[in-house]
């Protein structure tokens, strides 16, 4: 039940028009379709395919007359006509149960009312269809349901008529003007409210804006319409690309498998993504609701007007969809630093979720070459590492040569199906640059290492800089390629500035220059080089991959202090943390008990401390340069991992941290205050955050005066982010308060989903929250597994955020995490699948834990019923 990107061969018919009735009930709802077909003369297919899941089917006809029992047949989930005309109209009639839908794939039922999720192949539980993204077809729908209970029906595309049908009931009808694949058709009926706003484009076209919720939600979506217009603003200004529509609407829906869906016009939400006020969301909310409403909205263009060929190209549409909307929040929060704190951001998810998968069990490429179900690849691979190497083409061929690259992405394919090698060969022809062998970042995957080694010649007054590559196998590919790396440097002179750049054979000068590496081996000769500089390498990250070079102490702090490049500055006390933490990790290991001498490290103290005390660095900067190495992140530097160590060595050294500058956090807190009504702009936010951290660190320390100041803010907060934060500090210490700040804290938003959520995930990865209490958590009245967004914060929050208490040493953390797996299976396979990933990398622990997570591992794999999606997922741990 594998499937290959090289058995893609293309459909046997294309589908013209689509027409769609839909009488929307939640128990039984009727869907009759028709569509009109034509044969497709470059496919040696012969008869039609069409799949439909879970469907009952009542009537099918072919040009007019029913199609009998022995002109096609329907098993596994496939419908074949066989000898079909060149001309087809087919009619469909099919049931479906929409209430008993808990996948969330299909039509659905959230709250009363109806949605729908099409991709990635959702589509074929509504009806019969050739569910692929290369079936691309015009739709008309009518929608008729009961007035009273669904007095909203919208679709794709335009409203062109409405009215009354007698009985109670009402009907709309809708008319998408643009071919679709069916994975972007859309439908939600129900009790909605809108707000909505008419908004002019650059050309002077006036178009509809929508965001429609739950009533009561009408006080949390101006962020989410301020959003949209500066999206669309955006791609007005910065690649030419306007909206289509007439009218755009967004949808919020509490039950949603993913952060939201790019339904033509008609892009359905997470409430998670939409839903904001200062009361119920945080400065990360506002952020993420900016970020997944730009994004669904740039899928308009890169995604739905040049859509996938198919499912393996998917990061087509996605690397470079998350590559538009990062850089449409760096440019919204306008300063250069806030560019780069944005990028310290993007490379921190990175490390801690896309390395881990691509050392692990389910690495893959970016363009992957098999599945089983495609649901699991919507992976931090495909849009996370894909968005990295979108971002390469702009590294080598600049912002300008990416412009023409995308133009003519669209001169050529719109419209259009496409795969990605179409999207590198318009970057390269639209630059007349050779980018052939940058299609291994497409094709390989593992991350790369780069090592770097240095030579000074003082007299010859020449600096020789030889960076070498290698990728570790990953499964299924033993040997890889050289990659197209660009490496982008710079040198810093003894006084901490850049160095002007010559290097050999190269007119380009500057103090920053991207080096080319495409060889396993390659030196770099720089001239007119008057001292021993300090390399400053992989700028701004400039490709991803693990660079390895040794620098001292010293010159991580000389880096830290000094790197005109954020980036490199904030990755230089990174390294130096890092280093010492694994340090202190392998002494924990060897017996040795952590005393108060073992925090005294002079350089990382004092270069922590002179980072406190740069305020003319930006507070989002220093927040960023100040936080320590995730438990994630040092785990994935140990070639045996030891959670229990880490989390002990982690907190330690934040409490060393805390103690020896106790002084300077105190002055940061008192600093960083935003007192006045609450706004979310990075600059405030940054301020919260460094403030915030201050907090963080003081609350290590567990005394009375960093209890009464996570109390006062707690008591005083105006807004989520302060809220939140000092009932978390409270919550991981010995404070008074904590547990009735707990309660008053529930109680005060029991009617705030969301919010719930953050009250789940928080106790969740509490550090002394242990598999019992969980357990004792997922009794509460408000926990419930049918609720993706509550059972990750719960589930998820423990298994992926609280290391050191679900590896505990008697396996069970793993036993919970199979009988979770294993009943969300039932209910739904994606979510379950999502959660089955939390044991990836078991085969970097200790002996005695990784027994344990086999045993739990082939526990789930042996569970009757299993769907393909958990089943692929612990198929594969098992046996990489
Ligand atoms: N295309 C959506 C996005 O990235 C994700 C939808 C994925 N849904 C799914 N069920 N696999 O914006
Ligand atoms: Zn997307």
């Amino acid at each position: 039940q594998t499937i290959y990107r090289k058995d893609y061969t293309p459909p046997s018919y294309w589908v013209d028009t689509v027409e769609m009735g839909f009488d929307l009930d939640p128990a039984i709802t009727r869907v009759a379709t028709r569509l009109t077909m034509t044969r497709n003369r470059d496919s040696r297919n012969k008869s039609l395919v069409l799949c439909g899941e879970a469907l009952e089917l009542v009537q099918l006809r072919m040009n007019g007359k029913p199609l009998t029992k022995r002109a096609y047949t329907l098993h596994d989930g496939t419908l074949e006509i066989f000898n079909a005309p060149d001309k087809v109209t087919l009619e469909i009639e099919t049931l479906t149960h929409p209430d008993r839908n808990t996948s969330l794939m299909g039509l659905y039922v959230s709250n009363g009312n109806f949605f729908t999720q099409c991709e990635a192949e959702g589509f074929r539980k509504i009806t019969y269809f050739p569910d692929r993204p290369d079936v691309m077809a015009k739709y008309t729908v009518m929608l008729r349901a009961d007035k009273k209970k669904y007095p909203v029906l919208l679709s794709n595309g335009n409203l062109i008529e409405e009215g009354d049908l007698g009985d109670g009931r009402h009907y709309a009808v809708w008319e998408d003007p643009f071919k679709k694949p069916s994975y972007l058709f859309a439908l939600v009926a129900g009790q909605l409210v809108c707000q909505e706003e008419k908004y002019t484009l650059q050309s002077g076209r006036e178009v509809l804006l929508q965001v429609w919720v739950e009533e009561g939600n009408l006080d949390k979506t101006q962020h989410a319409m301020d959003s949209l217009k500066n999206s669309i603003r955006w791609d007005e200004e910065r690649f030419g690309l306007e909206l289509d529509l007439d009218r755009f609407m967004i949808v919020a829906v509490g039950d949603f498998n993913m952060g939201a869906m790019e339904n033509k016009g008609l892009n359905i939400f997470n409430t998670k993504y939409v839903l904001a006020n200062p009361r119920i969301a945080t400065d990360a909310d506002y952020a993420g609701i900016e970020s997944v409403v730009g994004h669904e909205y740039f899928h308009n263009w890169t995604g739905n007007r040049v859509t996938c060929r198919d499912w393996f190209q998917l990061s087509l549409k996605e690397g470079l969809t998350v590559f538009r909307d990062q850089e449409f929040s760096a440019d919204m929060i306008g300063t250069d630093s806030g560019r780069a704190v944005k990028r310290i951001e993007d490379v921190r998810v990175l490390r801690q979720a896309q390395f881990p998968e691509d050392a692990g069990p389910m690495a893959h490429p970016v363009r992957p070459d098999s599945y089983v179900e495609i649901n699991n690849f919507y992976t931090v691979t495909i849009y996370e590492k894909g968005s990295e190497v979108v971002r390469m083409y702009q590294t080598l061929l600049g912002r300008d040569g990416f412009r023409k690259g995308m133009d003519l992405y669209f001169q050529r394919h719109d419209g259009q199906a496409v795969e990605c090698d179409d999207f590198r060969a318009a970057m390269a022809d639209a630059n007349d640059r050779d980018l052939t062998q940058f299609e291994l970042w497409y094709s390989q995957a593992g991350t790369p290492r780069v090592t770097v080694d240095t030579h000074y010649d003082p007299v010859g007054r020449k600096y020789e800089l030889t960076l070498s590559q290698s990728c570790p196998p990953t499964p299924g590919e033993d040997r890889k390629l050289p990659f197209h790396i660009p490496v982008k440097v710079g040198l810093l002179n003894s006084h901490g500035s850049d160095m002007p750049l010559h290097l050999e054979g190269h007119a380009q000068a500057g103090t920053t220059m991207v080096l080319e590496l495409t060889k396993e081996k390659q030196t770099f000769v720089f001239t007119d080089v008057p001292e021993q500089p300090v390399p400053s390498i992989l700028r701004d990250f400039s490709a991803p991959v693990i660079l390895e070079i040794d620098y001292t102490d010293v010159e991580l702090a000389f880096l830290m202090a000094n790197d005109s490049d954020p980036f490199n500055r904030w990755e230089a006390g990174q390294r130096l943390a890092m280093r010492r933490m694994l340090e202190l990790t392998r002494d924990v290991q060897d017996g040795h008990v952590l005393a108060d001498d073992d925090g005294d490290e002079p350089v990382l103290t004092e270069s922590f401390r002179a980072m406190l005390d740069a305020t003319a660095l930006d507070s989002a900067f220093r927040e960023f340069a100040l936080t320590l190495p995730s438990e994630t992140v040092i785990a994935e530097q140990m070639d045996m991992v030891d959670p229990q160590a880490i989390h002990t060595v982690r907190r330690f050294l934040r409490r060393s941290l805390a103690s020896a500058l106790r002084i300077d956090w105190l002055v940061a807190y008192q600093s960083n205050r935003t007192p006045g009504t609450y706004s979310p702009d990075a600059a405030s936010a940054g301020k919260r955050g460094l403030k915030n951290l201050a907090l963080s660190y003081m609350i290590e320390l567990d005394d009375i005066e960093a209890h009464v100041l996570a109390q006062t803010q707690y008591d005083n907060a105006n807004n989520m982010t302060d809220r939140l934060v000092a009932l978390t500090a409270l919550v991981n210490s010995n404070a008074p308060g904590k547990v009735a700040a707990l309660d008053t804290f529930y109680n005060e938003f029991e009617n705030e989903a969301l919010v719930i959520d953050k009250w789940f995930m928080l106790q969740a990865t509490a550090r002394t929250t242990d598999v019992k209490a969980v357990r004792k958590l997922m009794k509460h009245s408000a926990f419930t597994l049918k609720n993706p967004n509550r059972a990750r914060s719960l589930l998820f929050g423990f298994c992926n955020g609280n290391p050191s208490q679900f590896h505990a040493v008697d396996g069970s953390g793993y036993a919970f995490w199979a009988e979770q797996v294993i009943a969300l299976n039932a209910i739904n396979p994606q979510v379950a699948a999502r959660l089955a990933r939390s044991l990836d990398r078991w085969r970097k622990y200790a002996p005695v834990l990784q027994g344990k997570m086999r045993a739990a591992l082939k526990q789930v794999a042996d569970t009757k019923g299993l769907s393909k999606d958990v089943l692929e997922v612990v198929t594969k741990s098992l046996a990489n």
